[in-house]
Parts: C-alpha cells; sequence; structure tokens
C-alpha cells in the first residue's frame, strides 16, 4: 500500500466587487482593447475596504469544509500560501484557524509568490506522506490590490483579489498512476531573476510597498519554464502528456496558457482558464481555477489534472494529481 494525497473537498470565494476592464481607461492611458488582447483579462475582483487576505481565505476555507462534509477540528493542519498576508506576523493561516474556531492542530503560510499553491501542495503532501498528518486545508489567498500601484498601467490592470481552498487527506493507493491524489512535485527556482518580479517594501524599507514587474521578460520564461515543469513532473508520476484531462494553469496571461497548451501538445479544450474573469490571483489563481472547474463540470473524479505556475523569485513548479 501507498499513502496518496486525495483531494476530498474544494472551494473558493471571489470578493463582492467587480472590475471590469473598462473602469481603467479613465485614469490610465490604456483601453479594454489593450488588456484583453494581450491578456486575455476582461474582468477581476477587488476585496472591499477593510477587507483582508484571512477574510478570503476563511470564506473559501469554509466552501471546502461543507463540501468535504467536516468540521473544522476535522483537520490536523492549515497551509496557507499569499504574498498578501494581513500583517507582517503572524501568519495569515493562524488568523483563518482562529476564525475556523480550530483550537487543535497547526497552521502556517507558504511564500513563493504565483507559484505559492504549487509549494503549498507539495508541502501538504510531504507531511501526509510522512505520516505527519492526515487532513490537511490548502489555501491560496491573495489581495494583490493592496500592492497596486494605480499609476502604473503595466500591472495594475492584471491582478485582482481571491481565494480558493482544497482539503487533502491521507489515502491509501496502489502505488500506481492510476491512485487518485497527488502522484508528483516539481519544484524550481532560481533567485538571480529578483528584479524581474518583486515588491519594493517591507520590513527593510518600513513600506508594504508596490509590485513591479518586467512583463515581457517574466512572459519569456513562462513560455520555456511552464511545460517543461509540467512535463517533468509527469515524466516522474510515468505519465505522458496524453494522459492529461485538464491543465489547471496558473491565470497571469491567456496567451501564456495557450503557449504551454501548444508545447505540450495539449488542445485548449483540456485547459480551465477563469483568468477571463478573475485576472492574476497569484497563489490563489489554481485553486480558484479547480474549484470553478469542478463548479463547471469540467473536473470530474478519476481526471487526470496537471497544474503549473511561475512568478517572483522566479519560483516555479508543477503538481500532477488525479482528482
Ligand atoms: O503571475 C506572475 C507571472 N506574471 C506573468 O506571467 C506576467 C507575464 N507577462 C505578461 O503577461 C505580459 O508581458 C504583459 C501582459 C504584462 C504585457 O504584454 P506584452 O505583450 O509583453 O507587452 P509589453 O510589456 O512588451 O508592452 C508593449 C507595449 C509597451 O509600449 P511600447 O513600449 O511598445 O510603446 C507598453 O508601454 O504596451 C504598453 N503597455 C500598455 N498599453 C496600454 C503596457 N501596459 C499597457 C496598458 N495599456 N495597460
Amino acid at each position: 500500500m501507498t499513502k496518496r494525497s486525495v483531494v476530498i473537498g474544494v472551494g473558493h470565494y471571489l470578493p463582492e466587487r467587480v472590475v471590469p476592464n473598462s473602469e481603467f481607461e479613465a485614469s490610465l492611458d490604456t483601453s479594454d482593447e489593450w488588456i484583453r488582447s494581450r491578456s486575455g483579462i476582461e474582468r477581476r475582483h477587488f476585496a472591499a475596504e477593510g477587507e483582508t487576505t484571512s477574510d478570503l481565505a476563511t470564506y473559501a476555507a469554509q466552501a471546502a469544509l461543507a463540501d468535504a462534509g467536516l468540521e473544522p477540528g476535522d483537520l490536523d493542519a492549515i497551509i496557507l500560501a499569499t504574498s498578501t498576508a494581513d500583517l507582517t506576523f503572524p501568519s495569515a493561516a493562524t488568523m483563518v484557524q482562529a476564525r475556523l474556531e480550530m483550537t487543535t492542530g497547526f497552521a502556517f503560510d507558504v511564500q513563493a509568490v504565483c507559484a505559492g499553491f504549487i509549494y503549498a501542495l507539495s508541502n501538504a503532501n510531504a507531511m501526509i506522506l510522512s505520516g505527519q498528518v492526515k487532513r490537511v486545508m490548502v489555501i491560496g489567498a491573495e489581495t494583490f490590490s493592496r500592492i497596486m500601484d494605480w499609476t502604473d498601467r503595466s500591472t495594475c490592470v492584471l491582478f485582482g483579489d481571491g481565494a480558493g481552498a482544497l482539503i487533502l487527506e491521507a489515502q491509501d493507493g496502489a502505488g500506481t498512476a492510476e491512485d487518485r491524489g497527488i502522484l508528483a512535485v516539481d519544484l524550481n527556482s532560481d533567485g538571480r531573476y529578483k528584479d524581474l518580479l518583486y515588491v519594493d517594501g517591507g520590513v527593510s524599507t518600513g513600506t508594504s510597498g508596490y509590485l513591479r514587474m518586467q512583463g515581457n521578460q517574466v512572459f519569456r520564461h513562462a513560455v520555456e519554464k511552464l511545460a517543461k515543469t509540467a512535463e517533468t513532473a509527469l515524466e516522474r508520476a510515468g505519465l505522458t502528456p496524453g494522459d492529461v484531462d485538464w491543465i489547471v494553469p496558473h491565470q497571469a496571461n491567456i496567451r501564456i496558457i495557450r503557449g504551454t497548451a501548444k508545447k505540450m501538445g495539449l488542445s485548449m479544450d483540456k485547459v480551465v482558464v477563469t483568468v477571463q474573469d478573475h485576472g492574476n490571483t497569484s497563489a490563489a489563481s489554481i485553486p480558484l481555477a479547480l474549484s470553478v472547474g469542478k463548479a463547471r463540470g469540467q473536473i470530474k473524479q478519476g481526471d487526470l489534472v496537471v497544474t503549473e505556475a511561475i512568478g517572483g523569485g522566479l519560483a516555479w513548479g508543477a503538481v500532477v494529481l488525479r482528482w
């Protein structure tokens, strides 16, 4: 028998306020046409004043618990991927733990920017496989609207707020690629590329700062690295792109999503796309897309799903799982 980390619940939350591209036309030299054609984004959600990442994460976690038919006390741990935690510390994960009235187990944040959910899944899977935990809530939640420079048209039109959550449970598998659960992981980072995508604030500056990005450089790395990490993870699972039912990519840019699918030889019918409605929600984008993909009836039990993401660091990676 092999232990597997199987998804037993999923949920998401999007803030109420929907902002169409046209809203930026009044204050910036931009257009709905430019944003749509260069990124695929049509609208995004922005958190209300006072609404924090841990708020969004708590609502997504509650939805995942309801989906699984579980209570917070049934969880052993919460792992929250975010780069926009409410405060420098404590972790947003412990704030969610408190909001859920979960007084047992443990909670912590993972910070790998847009690849954060992939890193959090990898952490959760390792803890399950080692026998340390049986059930883990893995959340991706962000309020990137808080770190936007609203005068920078090359970044502020691209990002949005949201949260998604999965519950993973230790189950027995046969040790084959037919098992449900996480089958393989590939993680990478290369800190030499820090200046391509970073926030210019933090404890060293005494400010929370704004996101800075050399978009076309990040774009080049994304197209080159995403198909490769997805194929590496598939190979580790003894699978090939031909076995894939759904690619659930980080939702940054429809052109990156299309380019990655093309490199893997997969048609866009096999890709869950939410970028038009959510924009880039960083670590929240994959769990949001998984939750929406399931709700749309795209992702079904037994489907082979590949998730992949790249972001600040640069940090990138992929997870192969059978739903
Ligand atoms: O999630 C983390 C990972 N992040 C990403 O994956 C983002 C990756 N990058 C991208 O998605 C794309 O590079 C962007 C959508 C950010 C930009 O698309 P692009 O095709 O790479 O455009 P560009 O940056 O090369 O800019 C082309 C032109 C520039 O004008 P000039 O220099 O050619 O005159 C920009 O100033 O578009 C201009 N531009 C805009 N024009 C209208 C930049 N932003 C805007 C805007 N509206 N909002």
